[in-house]
């Protein structure tokens, strides 16, 4: 049997058709490529079955075809067999390597029936193609190289050569392509990992598979390979800085931003977060002082900073990201604190005050003080000063320290206790000061004597004094304290009327309380002066003396004392008058004298008894006896009158005297102006006025020469010895205590008389003789003179010591020059 192998070219070279001829039952084969046109011819049919063209149709010649679609039909006019419809190899025959198409070719008269076979051939018409155009792989970054990541193949559906051949990868550093071919003979290709992965570089890699057939011109079909690097922790956090610096002010409050620190973790997610915290083992205080915040690495003040704690911190800031395995990086922060003027300057006292004494010498060091501030340089430079004025001053001895010493002289009398102010101020701006008081005592030094209430004291005593009473007080005060302070009277020893002046008097020495030791007798002292001295206790003492000018007052003690007529020749005196006396004829004159003085010195006559009460009369204070009428023969030629002398002291002091007054004839009447004066009282009295005016002239101007004689002595003195006066007229005071002048002036009523009296104490009794002579017409007024030179001071203490009641004053009008013994009259 022979087989007819027509190979039909695809332009349809029919001279390549081979025709076996066989049998009618022989087969005919045509072979054509897949894909044809309509129309083309697959072979000459009519010829290859060894008919005549007319045949065909003469015949009837029809294809069956087996298959439900009919691809070809025969032209019946040439005998071809043409293809109809497009032929997909892939669709009829799909993978199986020989694809034949049976046709029945059908004849009638005579009904042959032929078998036809037509072979499609494969073409190159597909290529290979993905069932999914990308594929996503993720792999770990750690993945060791080597890895195999099978991809899913590509399918072409052309065989034989045309089918899928080989896969192709683009190219890249990390993969490279494995193919393997499994049992049933697919191709299978798997990345091979050829390089360490790493996210932190590249997260994701593109690759391009591409699948190639075996065609010619080969098809091919691509695929993405998209492989996503899967994060693994294997990145630390890491800080921008390794060292971060910052400072702030001491007085930051809190919450202060101080820095931000940041770290970065290059992994991804969780691996990537960083958590901040203080490293480990980081002391308690900075965890009081600052904290983190674990998100933003906001580093905050919690406390409260002080320059004068820490100068300087140092945190160490850990970071960590959030992975199950976390990494950690640190840093340290360094934080310097700024100083601010936030101390005020202290004041120390490096030794308490030394109390100082009052003499102390200028720079006496009371006191040492130190000054300082916990702040730093500039803030801490102290300036000290005292805040006022005060005799004390700063004297800086070295850095900061500071001596209080005297600047003045001190007074403790003035004022014993200084607070110093001391005031210490920083250079800081605003500069802070502090203050703190220094009390400094001032000792007491004996440099005040005691001072006496008055400059002198004046005292009166009456004679007759109890002895022991109580005559005054001196005081005296210290303005110093303590011992220097405590004041001893005593009385410096001197003579009064040749005793000593102690045996008169006593001082208690603590009150200065003077007490006289036995009672004076004013007929015998009239005056005296003691010298008191106050004597502080202080080491040395200091003292200071006082005059005390004792004045005896009078009492009237004395009984008028009858001097003329004498009673010496007993008790009644016998005096004679001429029978022929007128009226007024002076008979006798009684004459009696008081020791005492003033008022109980004031002598009055009081004729008491008469034998003639008409014939005689007394006058009240002359003591005349005078006729108040003439003699008359029937008068007794002996009259005797009883005369009665008083004082007008208190008690009365009284006496009486007996004249006998004989009336004899013969007797010649000796001086008639008497009668004149009965006649004209008031004449006589105008007189006696006029001749006491020119004696009380006389002695003012004597007063008046003698005072101008002292002060003119005085003034030459002076120039050697410029208290000569008042201490001449003391010593011969004292010298001559009996030497006196008196000047007696009634000032009792109208003015009678002034007495002046002179000379020795003792010798009174003589001056009274002398003046008192009972001829005087005009011993109304007698004037003595001084017998020798008296002091005219004594005459002042003694008229002032006669007018206990200061009725009169004595004036000076003749020195301007301060003279003491002026100062002196006037106490
Ligand atoms: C002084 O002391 C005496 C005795 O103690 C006393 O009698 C007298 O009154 C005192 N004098 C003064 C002034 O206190
Ligand atoms: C007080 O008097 C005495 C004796 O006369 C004398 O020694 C002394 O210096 C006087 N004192 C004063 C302070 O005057």
């Amino acid at each position: 049997m022979g087989i007819v192998r027509i190979h039909i070219l695809p332009k349809g070279a029919f001279w390549l058709v081979f025709l076996l001829w066989n049998t009618i039952e022989a087969q005919i084969r045509y072979t054509i490529p897949e894909e044809l046109k309509e129309g083309s011819i697959v072979g000459n049919i009519a010829k290859d079955l060894g008919l005549e063209a007319f045949e065909m149709s003469v015949r009837k010649l029809r294809i069956a075809s087996e298959a439900d679609k009919q691809y070809f039909s025969v032209d019946l006019g040439k005998g071809e067999l043409v293809v109809t419809e497009r032929i997909d190899r892939e669709s009829l025959c799909g993978q199986s390597a020989s694809c034949l198409l049976p046709l029945q070719v059908v004849i009638e008269d005579p009904l042959q029936l032929y078998r036809v076979e037509v072979e499609v051939q494969d073409i190159n018409d597909n290529g290979p193609v993905f069932l999914s155009t990308e594929r996503v792989l993720n792999i770990a970054e750690s993945t060791a190289t080597g890895a195999r990541f099978p991809l899913t193949g590509a399918k072409d559906p052309d065989v034989g050569s045309n089918s899928l051949s080989s896969y192709k990868l683009n190219q890249n550093d990390l993969f490279v392509l494995n193919v393997k071919t499994s049992r049933d003979g697919t191709k299978i290709p798997e990345l091979v990992l050829q390089k360490a992965l790493d996210r932190e570089k590249q997260a994701v890699h593109q690759l391009v598979l591409t699948a190639l057939d075996g065609g010619s011109p080969a098809r091919s079909g691509t695929t993405d390979v998209t492989v996503q690097v899967v994060d693994i922790n294997d990145n630390a956090p890491i800080f921008e800085k390794s060292l971060y610096e910052s400072s702030l002010r001491e007085n930051s409050p809190e919450s202060t931003v101080v820095i931000i620190v940041k770290a970065a973790d290059a992994d991804d997610g969780a691996n990537g977060v960083v958590q901040y915290s203080f490293a480990e083992q980081t002391p308690d205080f900075i965890h009081e002082m600052f904290s983190i915040d674990s998100e933003t690495g906001q580093i905050t003040v919690t406390g409260s900073l002080d320059y004068e704690e820490s100068h300087t911190y140092e945190l160490n800031i850990r970071a960590t990201d959030k992975a199950v395995a976390s990494l950690e990086g640190h840093c340290s922060v360094q934080i310097d604190v700024l100083d601010v003027n936030d101390n005020a300057p202290e004041i120390v006292l490096t030794s308490l005050p030394n109390p100082v004494k009052e003499d102390a010498p200028l720079g006496t060091v009371v006191a040492l003080i130190g000054a300082k501030d916990l702040d730093s340089v500039g803030n801490g430079k102290v300036r000290v000063s005292l805040l006022g004025t005060y005799p004390f001053k700063l004297k800086t001895s070295f850095a900061d320290n500071y001596a209080i010493v005297t600047d003045s002289k001190l007074d403790r009398e003035e004022l014993s206790e200084y607070k110093l102010k001391i005031i210490a101020s920083d250079s800081g701006s605003p500069p802070l000061t502090s203050q703190k008081d220094v009390i400094v005592r001032v000792l007491d030094v004996n440099d005040n004597p005691p001072i006496f209430s008055q400059l002198s004291y004046t005292v009166y005593v009456r004679e007759n004094n109890a002895a022991g009473s109580i005559m005054c007080s001196v005081s005296a005060t210290d303005p110093d304290i303590g011992e220097n302070a405590k004041i001893s009277y005593s009385i410096l020893d001197c003579t009064v009327q040749d005793v000593s002046v102690s045996s008169y008097i006593y001082i208690n020495s603590d009150n200065g309380s003077i007490y006289s030791m036995h009672s004076f007798d004013y007929e015998t002292l009239k005056v005296f002066q003691i010298q008191v001295q106050a004597k502080d206790h202080g080491s040395p003492s200091l003292s200071s003396n006082t005059t005390v000018h004792v004045f005896i007052l009078d009492q009237n003690d004395n009984v008028p004392a009858v001097i003329y007529p004498s009673a010496v020749m007993g008790s009644v005196s016998h005096q004679k008058m001429p029978r022929s006396a007128k009226a007024g004829h002076l008979a006798t004159k009684v004459s009696a004298v008081d020791a005492d003085s003033g008022h109980n010195a004031l002598i009055s006559y009081r004729l008491t008894e008469a034998t003639d009460s008409s014939l005689f009369s007394v006058s009240l204070y002359t003591g005349e006896v005078r006729t108040k009428r003439a003699v008359s023969e029937q008068d007794d030629s002996s009259q005797r009158l009883l005369i009665e002398i008083k004082d007008n002291g208190d008690p009365v002091q009284s006496t009486t005297v007996t004249v006998n007054i004989l009336l004899e004839d013969g007797l010649q009447e000796p001086i008639s102006e008497y009668r004149q004066k009965t006649a004209e009282p008031s004449r006589r009295n105008s007189k006696i006025t006029f001749y006491l005016i020119i004696s009380l002239a006389s002695v003012s101007v004597l007063s008046l020469l003698t005072f101008v004689i002292l002060v003119v002595k005085c003034v030459r003195n002076s120039r050697s010895s410029s208290s000569c006066c008042i201490r001449r007229a003391d010593s011969d005071g004292y010298k001559n205590p009996n030497r006196n002048l008196q000047i007696q002036l009634n000032t009792d009523g109208p003015i009678k008389y002034v007495e002046v009296l002179g000379g020795d104490m003792l010798s009174q009794s003589q001056s009274f003789r002398s003046y008192l002579s009972p001829m005087s017409e005009f011993s109304d007024f007698t004037l003595v003179k001084p017998s020798s030179t008296t002091d005219f001071k004594e005459i002042i203490n003694v008229i002032d010591a006669s007018l206990p009641d200061s009725t009169w004053t004595f004036e000076s009008q003749q020195t301007n020059s301060p003279d003491p013994t002026h100062s002196g009259l006037d106490d």
